[in-house]
């Protein structure tokens, strides 16, 4: 495997598009590149879990990201379901609590899967936190987030690479950070307003980069993933 291959295999690209037929295009177009897939909630909704055995069959890691936010019970019993799909990671609001937290590590984990947590919405500002009860700042909250989540058993949370540094060093050398907000020097920043490089956000320790836009907008995106280091 080469260098270039070892870092293809910590992208995610992120497949917000808007048919099923886009999706598949993408993949075919990528596969065999190492990246994973990301399936978010507008895909989910088009296709549901339909895809994802294709996706498997072309050999991508998937990671599903649908952020659960539900009482304990009905966490546990969906993520039961979507865990059968075959997909490889999935993810939760760690402001869900412990408890569901907990009950969501031990079924992911019992089907070998990962599982992470959303600390704060990147699209939460710091002067809307007091809006929702939360006093202190952003990164507080994230730090408090993210430890809860280490404690309930999950591998890692969804972090702005700019949290990254702060969040390895408070949660240690294993957690999981999986990074959106990932520009390359050549893109458009498009509607991301604090980006890192793909190489910043590796060195300021992220375990996996999502990137979406420079690589699904591209003209050729196999050739923009595989510039992306
Ligand atoms: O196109 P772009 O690279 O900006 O896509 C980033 C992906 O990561 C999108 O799927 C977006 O929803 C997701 N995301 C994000 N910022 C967060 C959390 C998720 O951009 N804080």
């Amino acid at each position: 495997m080469t260098v270039r291959q070892d870092f293809l295999k910590k992208v995610i690209v992120a497949l917000d598009v808007d048919s099923g037929e886009k999706a598949l295009e993408l993949a075919q177009v990528l596969q065999g590149s190492g990246c994973w897939l990301k399936v978010g909630l507008e895909l989910y909704a088009r296709t549901g879990l339909a895809l994802i055995a294709e996706f498997k069959q072309l050999g991508f890691n998937i990671f599903l990201d649908l952020k659960l936010h539900d009482i304990p019970t009905t966490v546990e019993k969906t993520l039961k379901i979507l865990v059968a799909s075959g997909v490889d990671m999935l993810n939760v609001h760690c402001s869900g609590g412990y408890e569901m937290m907990a009950r969501a590590a031990e079924v992911c984990h019992k089907a070998n899967k990962k599982i992470i947590g959303v600390t704060v919405l990147t699209s939460m500002g710091g002067d809307e936190l007091p809006t929702i009860g939360i006093q202190g700042d952003v990164e507080e909250q994230v730090v408090r987030l993210a430890k809860l989540a280490q404690k309930a058993g999950l591998d890692g949370v969804v972090a702005s690479p700019q949290e990254a540094g702060l969040l390895r060093r408070e949660c240690g050398a294993e957690f999981l950070l999986v990074t959106p907000g990932i520009r390359p020097a050549w893109s458009a920043k498009n509607d991301q307003v604090r980006v890192l490089t793909p190489a910043e956000a590796l060195a300021a320790g992220s375990s996996y980069l999502v990137v979406g836009r420079p690589v699904t907008q591209a003209d050729n995106p196999r050739e923009a993933l595989e510039r992306l280091f």
